[in-house]
C-alpha cells in the first residue's frame, strides 16, 4: 500500500525528530539508488549508531519507516550483528583486543576476568553505568599484547590480575568527575 503525501510528511517529520537531518538525508540518498532498500540497511544502522552511540527502539522504527523495510527486519539485523549496540553505552567504553597477537598472549583470560569483575558479557554495560565491554580487532599495538583499551587509553601487557586495578582507576576518575 502506498503512503499518501500527507502521511509521508508526518512520517518524515517524526523520523527527522528522532534521527536528525543528516541521517534522514543519507537514507533519502539510499532510497534513490537502484540497489533496493534492504541492501542499505546495515550502512544506515552504522550511521545511526555512529551518531547516537547505540540503536534505540525509536531509531529503529524511524529507519524502518524511512527505508520502507518491515520493523521486524530492521530489529533482526540490528540484533544479529554483535557490533550493533541496542542500549546506551556506559561512561567508559572498555575494549579487549581479540586480535591474533593478543589472543595468543591470553586476551581471552583477560576478557573473562573483566566479565567476572563487572558481571557482564560482550556488548553489555555494568550495572553502575560505568563500563561497556566490547571486543576489538587489532588495535595496532601488538607489541603490548594483550591490550585493553579504555576510551582512547591503551593498557598493555595486561594480566587478569591487573584487571581490578584498571577498573578501579576509572571508577576513581568517575567519582572525581561526579558520575552518579
Ligand atoms: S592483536 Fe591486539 S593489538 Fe594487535
Amino acid at each position: 500500500m502506498s503512503i499518501s503525501t500527507d502521511n509521508w510528511e508526518q512520517v518524515e517529520a517524526a523520523a527527522k525528530a528522532s534521527l536528525g537531518d543528516e541521517i534522514v538525508q543519507f537514507i533519502a540518498q539510499c532510497r534513490q539508488e537502484d540497489a533496493g532498500a534492504d541492501s542499505h540497511l546495515v550502512a544506515v544502522l552504522h550511521r545511526v549508531q555512529g551518531h547516537f552511540g547505540y540503536l534505540g527502539e525509536e531509531h529503529l522504527d524511524a529507519v524502518a519507516q524511512l527505508l520502507q523495510v518491515p520493523a521486524a527486519k530492521v530489529a533482526g539485523v540490528a540484533s544479529f550483528y554483535h557490533y550493533f549496540r541496542l542500549k546506551p553505552r556506559g561512561r567508559f567504553l572498555l575494549s579487549v583486543c581479540m586480535g591474533t597477537a593478543c589472543y595468543v598472549k591470553g586476551a581471552e583470560r583477560v576478557a573473562q576476568r573483566v566479565m567476572d569483575e563487572l558481571g557482564i558479557t560482550w556488548g553489555e554495560t555494568s550495572k553502575d553505568g560505568l563500563f561497556t565491554l566490547d571486543p576489538s580487532r587489532c588495535l595496532g599495538t601488538c607489541g603490548l599484547a594483550p591490550v585493553v583499551m579504555v576510551e582512547d587509553e591503551v593498557h598493555g601487557n595486561v594480566t587478569p590480575d591487573q584487571v581490578p586495578a584498571i577498573l578501579e582507576q576509572y571508577r576513581h576518575r568517575a567519582r572525581e568527575q561526579g558520575h552518579a
